[in-house]
């Protein structure tokens, strides 16, 4: 589900920029089990920043960057710096049917997209489908009682869910949470990995 206006002032502005290069970039790092990651997806990318620390930080040689919205594509792109050039890839697609072959890549990552879906369930099979066995997802996510509370956003009900469901849910798909920090229930940053 694309973001409401709202929505576009908070995640397109220098402080989410700075939040996710410094904090969730270094903390997914340092959850990460290995150096390298050198076939990336990125669901959800917005403006980009995520695709960059997917290649700074997590050294991939190649990242396919996703989002439904064709508008946060088109910044995407404008905002590219030309050293990364051939290294990003930035496409228009719906994370809920992902246009690519199953086991693709090392590493799937989603900076704050799951609780955008419609069908959260559709996604994180989607995430399982198109990751390498031993791959791992990276997430930050929100939980459903601060969705809930906050009512500024528009996000749909099928993206709700608590951490306990969301761990159930990757397992079911054969995806094992190996590192996660808690904020309440706020939300969750971690990592899991494929079996
Ligand atoms: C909260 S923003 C996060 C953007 C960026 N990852 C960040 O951390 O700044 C969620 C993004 O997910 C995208 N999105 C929502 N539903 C989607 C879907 N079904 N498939 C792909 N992207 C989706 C939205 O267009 C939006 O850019």
């Amino acid at each position: 589900m694309k973001l409401n206006l709202i929505e576009r002032l908070i995640v397109n502005n220098p402080l989410r920029a700075f939040s996710q290069k410094h904090l969730e970039g270094p903390l997914l790092r340092r959850m990460a089990s290995r150096k390298e990651y050198p076939l990336c997806l990125e669901i959800g990318c917005g403006r980009g920043i995520g695709a960059e620390i997917i290649v700074k930080q997590f050294g991939a040689q190649k990242v396919i960057a996703t989002d439904i919205d064709p508008y946060m594509i088109e910044i995407a792109k404008k905002h590219l710096r030309p050293e990364l050039r051939d290294k990003i890839e930035f496409r228009t697609a719906d994370a809920m049917a992902i246009d690519e072959p199953d086991e693709k890549f090392d590493a799937v990552f989603s900076f704050g997209v799951i609780h955008h879906m419609e069908d959260w369930r559709k996604a994180l099979k989607e995430v399982s489908r198109v990751l390498k066995s031993k791959g791992e997802f990276f997430f930050e996510e929100f939980l459903r009682p601060f969705i809930r509370a906050f009512t500024l956003a528009s996000h749909p009900r099928g993206g709700e869910f608590g951490f306990e469901e969301f761990r159930e849910e990757l397992k079911n798909n054969g995806i094992d949470i190996i590192n996660v920090r808690r904020f309440g229930n706020i939300g969750i940053i971690g990592v899991g990995r494929k079996g």
